[in-house]
């Protein structure tokens, strides 16, 4: 009897882990959605967490094999998502239609963690629109444009550094390393309010504290697995993905920091300032935490991207000479114009080649590989002759390939060339609305975009008005094969010589 009840025991046992390590693989086929087979619970990112490739590159290829289905089936994990390849659907779900699609699927499990829940991607519908409507008046011109001193403080320390590694007239850098230290240093001054030169002092506390957050590799990456495939497990262990002591030290910098302003009157012109302001101007009554919960998703969102944006365009400029010599023309006249005056927010907006070659990288490369939305009230899907393509059910997570659109030969000719003329005057009217979405798109795209612009031009105009940017020996030849993970970074870095040009 006993030996009869251990195998039935052992059996259910078996089958409830089968049944949960087999993915809810008929998902896609109940909804007659084609699909690819998904491995068991890593589902169609198997090769990303098992190393072999880079989430950008796994999403190209995915789009390529699949873009002739408007709609096709994607395994996150265990979790089906729908991939939406057609523009013009992509429009229709983020614009016209986006009372039902208003949300992002959190990227990170933030249950019982409030910073985590109170930032601006992960809030929902009403509480989402209320503090993007707070935070929008932060990112205006006119706010960048008081804001960029703060920048050029940044990019001077950046550059001083620089030439004191150009004795010889030349010095081989990894960009990627170097341009951290500038994220670090401006979002530590625009963001948190406090002043670190991680040139002059490489182990300040920000800059480890930062590093150790956003890297998303061993066990960070294990537990965003983890809580991606079975959030419980982080939950039962009583672990949360990032550090207690971590998200400690980033809440007291802003919180002290709003409590010193506001006690001795101080205005400095950074995103503290702005949400101090907007805390007073907005109905709600944000709580100071909701208030650090911003500071923090700006953090992650800027930290990374904007590093990885400077670095593609300054590779794209070491192999394109051309497209180099051009840039360095315009920025020389850019510096005669100044006439010995330091560089302004409206000054760097003029620069329009610079435009053009940071829209080429931002296609290209795909700085962000995609993004998302999930379905919260029932909605028909329909084609432009009002046929019925799909019916999504409340619940339903759909991507949108950004990266594989900005690869498809249909919309960009050469993809794989880096050819800024793509956006000249003449040609951009060429380019397919909702093709070309770095930013994403509709009421939920990205707030920060036009920081992340302002910080990259300037920063390239000071590169290359000082220097001239040349392969070295360490130069990775296939970067885009050597990426891995989630993060737009060569496992061999970005190398590239720096020939002074005075
Ligand atoms: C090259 C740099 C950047 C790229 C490529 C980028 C890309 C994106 C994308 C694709 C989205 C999703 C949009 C959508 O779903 O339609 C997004 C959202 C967001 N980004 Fe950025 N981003 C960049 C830099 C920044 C910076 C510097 C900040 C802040 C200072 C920022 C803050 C945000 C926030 C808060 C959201 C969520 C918005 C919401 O849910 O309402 N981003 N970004
Ligand atoms: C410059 O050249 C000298 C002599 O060749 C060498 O000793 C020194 O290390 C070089 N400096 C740098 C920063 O490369
Ligand atoms: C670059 O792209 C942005 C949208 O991300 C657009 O507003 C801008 O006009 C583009 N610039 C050029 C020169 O096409």
């Amino acid at each position: 009897m006993a030996f009869l009840e251990i195998v039935i025991v052992t059996s259910l046992a078996l089958w409830l882990i089968y049944k949960w390590l087999t993915i809810r693989d008929d998902e896609f086929k109940k909804r007659n959605i084609p699909y690819e087979k998904p491995y068991p619970v890593l589902g169609n990112f198997g090769n990303v967490v098992m190393n072999k490739k880079s989430a950008t590159k796994t999403i190209v290829e995915f789009y390529k094999r699949n873009k002739m289905h408007k709609i096709v089936g994607f395994f996150n994990f265990r979790n089906p998502v729908f991939f939406i390849n057609e523009p013009e659907l992509i429009k229709k779900i983020t614009v016209k239609d986006f009372d039902h699609f208003p949300n992002h699927t959190p990227f990170i499990n933030v249950d019982g963690d409030p910073l985590l829940a109170g930032m601006l991607n992960i809030m929902k519908d009403q509480r989402w629109k209320d503090m993007r409507n707070t935070l929008t008046p932060v990112f205006t011109a006119a706010k960048m444009r008081n804001m960029f001193p703060l920048m050029n403080e940044c990019f001077n320390e950046c550059i001083k550094n620089l030439k004191m590694q150009l004795p010889n007239g030349s010095c081989e850098l990894e960009m990627k390393q170097f341009m951290t230290k500038l994220s670090n240093d401006i979002i530590a001054s625009t963001a948190f309010g406090i002043s670190t030169n991680s040139y002059e002092d490489p182990n300040n506390q920000f800059y480890n504290v930062g590093q150790s957050i956003t890297r998303f590799r061993g066990t960070q990456m294990f537990k965003f697995m983890i809580s991606n495939v079975a959030p419980w497990i982080l939950k039962y262990l009583g672990m949360k993905i990032f550090d207690k002591e971590k998200t400690d030290y980033f809440t007291r910098l802003v919180i002290d920091a709003m409590k010193y302003r506001e006690k001795n009157n101080i205005v400095r012109h950074d995103m503290i300032q702005l949400l101090l302001e907007a805390k007073k101007d907005s109905a709600q009554h944000w709580s100071d935490e909701e208030i650090v919960a911003q500071c923090f998703i700006f953090f992650f969102a800027a930290f990374e991207n904007n590093a990885n944006l400077i670095c593609a365009t300054s590779h794209e400029l070491m192999s394109n000479p051309d497209v180099q010599q051009r840039l360095y023309e315009e920025c020389l006249e850019i510096k005669e114009e100044l006439q010995e005056q330091p560089l302004s927010y409206d000054i760097a907006n003029k620069m329009k080649y610079m435009d053009m070659v940071l829209n080429e990288t931002l296609r290209k490369w795909s700085i962000a590989a995609l993004t998302d939305r999930v379905c919260s009230k029932d909605y028909k899907l329909t084609d432009e002759e009002d046929n019925l393509v799909f019916e999504f059910k409340v619940g339903d997570r759909v991507w949108f390939p950004i990266s594989g659109l900005h690869m498809d030969e249909q919309h960009f000719e050469n993809p794989e060339e880096y050819i800024p003329e793509r956006f000249s005057d003449d040609n951009k009217g060429n380019i397919k609305p909702f093709t070309f979405i770095p930013f994403g798109a509709g009421p939920r795209n990205c707030i920060g975009n036009r920081y992340a612009l302002m910080q990259a031009k300037a920063m390239l105009y000071y590169l290359v008005i000082n220097c001239k940017l040349e392969r070295s020996e360490n130069t990775v030849k296939d970067i885009f094969d050597d990426m891995r993970g989630f993060n737009v970074s060569p496992r061999g870095g970005f190398w590239i010589r720096f020939v002074s040009r005075n």
